[in-house]
């Protein structure tokens, strides 16, 4: 059996994008549907390039009851198991995640359970992160609740902090490796789905940050898929 994933996307879609291009082999999950708040989302193109499924839900002026049961219903209809937040904007209604339970994933810019919450999303992320004067930040994926980045913490990856950073350098730099650990994450959720096990929490290895201070995405792609084996045990 195969893992049905819906994304939601409201931008550009790069991480969405980086989730299609990860196929490794025997991969579990296989992207049916992307859903989005915003007609004029970019990941609207890069799916329909890619032969996948849309559909556009607008948030806007609407209760959160009428959204939740209109995409429970385009979910149900795709058979969709696993769903993925790549720069989805908005809060998922109480309805999808009690119909989903450690079933959904977001991707956040920082290292939860700091910088996180209403309000913190692109620029502000990194922003905040360069006046705390933090030396390393770097992507947090965790499971999905009713409020803004407070589920569980499944997974997080050292970025540093360099000096001269800009928020835009510096969210330049995060997004690398975003690319790298969330179809690594969604891959190892969707394997346990398929196993009927608890994805556990990732554990970092010692040697995390000085090989990202290195940065070379050969290699911490190979650490990033080490750690998720270690953690399957
Ligand atoms: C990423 O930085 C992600 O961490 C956050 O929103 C941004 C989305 O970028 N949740 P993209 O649309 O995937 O390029």
């Amino acid at each position: 059996m195969s893992v049905s994933v819906a994304v939601f996307a409201s931008g550009g879609g790069s991480n969405f994008q980086s989730l299609l291009d990860y196929q490794p082999e025997d991969c579990s999950g296989r992207i049916e549907l992307l859903i989005s708040d915003r007609p004029d989302a970019g990941a609207l193109q890069r799916a329909e390039k890619a032969g996948i499924q849309t559909r556009i839900i607008p948030v806007k002026n609407r209760s959160q009851d009428a959204v939740g049961l209109e995409t429970l219903e385009a979910l149900e209809q795709n058979e969709i198991h696993v769903i993925l937040l790549a720069g989805y904007l908005r809060l998922i209604p109480p309805v999808i995640i009690q119909a989903y339970p450690r079933l959904i994933l977001n991707i956040h810019p920082a290292l939860l359970p700091s910088f996180g919450g209403k309000g913190m999303w692109g620029r502000h992320v990194h922003e905040a992160v360069l006046a705390s004067g933090a030396s390393v930040t770097g992507p947090t994926i965790h499971f999905v609740d009713e409020e803004y980045d407070t589920g569980a913490i499944l997974a997080q990856w050292p970025v540093p902090v360099m000096s001269g950073d800009t928020p835009e350098t510096l969210a330049a730099r995060v997004l690398k490796v975003e690319h790298l650990l969330y179809p690594r994450a969604a891959e190892y959720l969707c394997r346990a789905v398929e196993r009927g096990v608890q994805a556990e929490p990732l554990k970092l290895p010692a040697d995390a940050v000085s090989v990202a201070e290195a940065f070379s995405p050969e290699t911490v792609a190979g650490q990033i898929d080490a750690a998720f084996r270690a953690a399957e045990g």
